[in-house]
C-alpha cells in the first residue's frame, strides 16, 4: 500500500497522516482527501466546505516535556487536533495519559514546549501572558472536578468573581443570574456559602460561575467526576444543552465512555499521543 506524502493531514481531526499507509481515501466533489479512518471521511462528506475551512482550534505538533529534578517527562508527543466551532468534543485516555495536560494547554492555561497552537487564527504560543489571560477570561468558561468555590464568598459571588477578571464586563446583571440560580433548582441559595451547599449544589455553583461571561467556549475537566452519577448526569445534560442550543464549544475530559458516545468528536489519548479512528465511538459515526 502507498505511503502519504509529508504533511498529509486529516482535514476533520487534525492528526498527522505523513508516511502513513493505515488511512481512508476518499473521492469528494472531484478532491482526493484521505482520513485517519472512515468516521473522520464519513463526517468530511456531511459537510465538506466547512472541514476545509480553519478549525477554531487547531494544535500542530505540540509537545510538553516536564522537567523535574533530572527527570524528563514527554507529556505530550506530537499532538495534532482540530476543534470545530460548536462541536462537542470528548477527550478519553487512561490516567497519566495527558488529558488534563491537553486540555489545559486547549484553555490558555498553560503553554506547549514546542508547535503551534491556533485559536480563531491566531498562533497563541506568540502571544504574551497579559494577552492569554485576557483571552481566557473572555472565551473560555472552566468546570473543573474540583469545584474551586471560594469559600468565604457566597454563591452569588463566586458566579459573578469571573466577570470583575473580564475585560468587557459584560456579563450577565442580577436579575438573570437569579433566573439561572432558579434554573439550577438553587435560587434560594445564591446567598449561601460553599460549606453550606452539598456536593452536587456546589458542581451546579461552579457550572454557572464558568458560563457567568458567556464564553463561547466552555472546558470540563471531569466535570462529574465527584458527584453521584443522577447529579453528574443533570450537570452534563445542562452542558450539551448549551452546546446544541447555543452553540458553545464544548471540550470536555472524561473517563466516562457513555459520554463520549453523545460526542461530536472523541480524542482518544494514548502515551502522549492521540489515536486514529478516535471518532469511532460517537454515536453518529459508528460504523
Ligand atoms: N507539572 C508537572 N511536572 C511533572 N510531571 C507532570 C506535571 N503535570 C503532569 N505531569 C505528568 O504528566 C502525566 C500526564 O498528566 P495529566 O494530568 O495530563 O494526566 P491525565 O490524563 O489527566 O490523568 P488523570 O486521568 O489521572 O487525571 C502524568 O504522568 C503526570 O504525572
Ligand atoms: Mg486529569
Amino acid at each position: 500500500m502507498k505511503a502519504l506524502p509529508p504533511e498529509s493531514r486529516d482535514p476533520v481531526c487534525g492528526m498527522d497522516l505523513s508516511g502513513s499507509t493505515d488511512f481512508v481515501e476518499a473521492k469528494v466533489a472531484g478532491g482526493h482527501f484521505y482520513f485517519c479512518s472512515e468516521p473522520c471521511a464519513k463526517r468530511f462528506k456531511t459537510d465538506p466546505e466547512r472541514f476545509q475551512g480553519e478549525p477554531m482550534i487547531h494544535l500542530h505538533d505540540v509537545w510538553k516535556v516536564f522537567h523535574d529534578g533530572g527527570v524528563v517527562t514527554e507529556v505530550l508527543r506530537g499532538i495534532n487536533v482540530h476543534i470545530w466551532d460548536g462541536d462537542f468534543t470528548v477527550i478519553i485516555g487512561a490516567s497519566g495519559s495527558g488529558k488534563s495536560t491537553l486540555l489545559n494547554m486547549i484553555g490558555l492555561l498553560d503553554k506547549p514546549t514546542s508547535g503551534i497552537l491556533n485559536l480563531d487564527g491566531k498562533d497563541i504560543t506568540a502571544t504574551t501572558d497579559d494577552e492569554r489571560t485576557v483571552l481566557r477570561s473572555e472565551k473560555f468558561g472552566f468546570v473543573f472536578q474540583q469545584y474551586n468555590l471560594i469559600p468565604w464568598l457566597t454563591a452569588y459571588d463566586n458566579v459573578t468573581l469571573p466577570m470583575i477578571f473580564s475585560e468587557t464586563r459584560d456579563g450577565m446583571r442580577r436579575e438573570v443570574l437569579e433566573r439561572h440560580f432558579g434554573d439550577i433548582g438553587l435560587g434560594e441559595r445564591m446567598d449561601h456559602r460553599p460549606t453550606e451547599l452539598s456536593g452536587g449544589e456546589q458542581q451546579r455553583v461552579a457550572l454557572l460561575r464558568a458560563l457567568a461571561n458567556d464564553p463561547e467556549i466552555i472546558i470540563g475537566d471531569e466535570p462529574t467526576g465527584n458527584l453521584d452519577s443522577v447529579t453528574g448526569d443533570k450537570i452534563l445534560d445542562m452542558l450539551i444543552t448549551l452546546n446544541k442550543t447555543e452553540k458553545k464549544t464544548l471540550i470536555i475530559v472524561t473517563h466516562d465512555a457513555d459520554i463520549a458516545l453523545k460526542a461530536d468528536q472523541v480524542i482518544t489519548l494514548r502515551d502522549g499521543k492521540t489515536i486514529p479512528g478516535h471518532l469511532r465511538h460517537t454515536k453518529t459515526y459508528t460504523d
